[in-house]
């Protein structure tokens, strides 16, 4: 919620702006939007695999078999990176290429793969952030009942384990799950995401297994990682808005926060799940697949937490009258909301992305601003934050993207206004490194700092990878 302290101090046009000392660069991707590889050395189909190849479910028909071709082009990856002098790479490990059938040992192939990513990453003074679950679960794991059994939880421990005996003497910053709320919500709610599923009370039971899913493996890492190394997730806070100063679109607000994002910081950040969200969601479920113990296993202590911004949400009590719009993920006939049918969600005002997502950094600093006094002591790093846009080659093979560049800088001028305001941020991450696989839009929408031509696999960085490796190096941003 927007609380008046922040709302008078959104970030002005002035000189350059200097990031604190040690400030982490980075740029981000995700193994089944880059890698391709599909069925090499042993990898399964995951979720993604089975819901790209349905027909009608991801745009074209486009699915990951190939995407960046990542997996054969990491050593130029990790290059290219080098050469824009980015200072840390949050990637993520395939659960379905280390432990194929989501159960039992690991392949020793698929964790080669990422040990010689990570070992090239660090000869080249570049820091691995790896996340254990960026949405591909193993298909095995979604036909024996999937995110709404709490089976899947309790692999998802084993699987960390795994992960952290082979990775952990080299990655030092471990992510738990990218953003559950589109595992759970658009993946069991409006199934506008993999596995596709479109039941409410499945979309909480994933919730609360997701949940599940990251303390036990945040303990399954602290067993296994040395004490310096760092345990964080990475969550799609959204910052919300009303649409009137009306009771009851604050009312809407309140209702949309207990399910995007207290519904995940409430169990993991202070260990309870907030009373309104229960009474909420009393007519649908009693939540009785919350166990004794449960919540207290959910709550561990994190290093840092990561925040993924892309856009503000505007939200009313639905009146009938008409502005009734998507809410940004995508179209379906089912709610990714469970019991939240009367809020309706509006597109806020002003320029948008190819996505059709407002350009709205206020919303960015807004939302630091609130975690920095809600979490006092919880320091903070945005592990996404980006833009997609209609990019092309010119003649001359150049890609000029003067749009991304201009979304970048004034999200990083509000980044550099929430710390001036007291915000503990330690670091950036662009969103993304590669044009890649954009799920249910398939290669339809850009990304990337580095374009990249899908039918030969060239890359070309982009006028904003320039732009972005300059602020990068110096740490300073740019007068406009
Ligand atoms: C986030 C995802 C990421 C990417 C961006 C645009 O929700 O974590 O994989 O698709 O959106």
């Amino acid at each position: 919620m927007v609380t008046a302290a922040h709302q008078h101090t959104a970030p002005g046009p002035e000189a350059p702006r200097t990031f604190p000392e040690g400030f982490l660069w980075g740029s981000a991707t995700a193994s089944y939007q880059i890698e391709g590889a599909a069925a090499e050395d042993g990898r399964t189909p995951s979720i993604w695999d089975t819901y790209a190849r349905t027909p009608g479910r991801v745009r074209n028909g486009d699915t990951g078999d190939i995407a960046t071709d990542h997996y054969h082009r990491w050593r130029e990856d990790v290059a290219l990176m080098a050469d824009l002098g980015i200072g840390a790479y949050r990637f993520s490990l395939a659960w379905p290429r280390i432990q194929p059938t989501g159960r039992g040992p690991a392949a020793q192939k698929g964790l080669d793969f990422y040990r010689r990513l990570v070992d090239e990453l660090l000869d080249k003074g570049i820091q691995p952030v790896a996340t254990l679950y960026h949405w591909d679960l193993p298909q095995e794991l979604e036909d024996a009942g999937g995110w709404p059994e709490r089976a899947t939880a309790e692999r998802f421990a084993e699987y960390a384990a795994l992960a952290a005996d082979a990775l952990g003497d080299r990655v030092k910053t471990w992510t738990t799950l990218n953003e559950p709320w589109c595992s759970a919500f658009l993946g069991y709610g409006s199934g506008v995401h993999a596995p596709g599923r479109t039941d409410p009370v499945d979309a909480l039971r994933a919730a609360h297994h997701l949940n599940l899913a990251h303390g036990l493996a945040v303990r399954a890492l602290r067993d296994r990682i040395p004490a310096d190394a760092r345990c964080s997730v990475t969550l799609n806070l959204h910052h919300l808005r009303p649409l009137t100063g009306d009771a009851a679109d604050a009312d809407a607000v309140r209702r949309i926060d207990a399910l995007a994002n207290r519904v995940f910081t409430g169990p993991m950040l202070r260990g309870a799940y907030p009373e309104d969200l229960l009474k909420d969601t009393a007519p649908l479920t009693d939540w009785s697949f919350v166990h004794d113990g449960d919540l207290r296993e959910i709550h561990q202590p994190l290093d840092f937490l990561g925040v993924n911004y892309y856009t503000p949400t505007v939200v009313s009590r639905a009146d009938g009258s008409g502005t009734h719009t998507s809410d940004g993920h995508g179209r379906s006939a089912h709610s990714p909301w469970p019991g939240a049918d009367d809020v309706a969600f509006h597109q806020p005002p002003g320029e948008t992305t190819a996505m059709g997502w407002a350009v709205d950094p206020s919303g960015l600093h807004e939302l630091l601003g609130r975690l920095a006094s809600d979490f006092p002591g919880l320091p903070l790093v945005i592990t996404e934050n980006g833009a997609a846009f209609d990019d092309y080659a010119d003649p001359s093979g150049d890609v000029n993207d003067p749009a991304r560049i201009s979304y970048l800088r004034g999200h990083l001028a509000a980044v550099h206004q929430a710390i001036a305001d007291g915000a503990d941020v330690r670091g950036y991450f662009l969103w993304s490194l590669l044009d890649n696989f954009e799920w249910g839009y398939g290669y339809s929408k850009r990304f990337g700092a580095v374009y990249v031509d899908y039918p030969t696999g060239t890359r070309i960085p982009k006028a904003s990878a320039r732009w972005y490796s300059a602020v990068a190096r110096t740490g300073v941003l740019p007068d406009a």
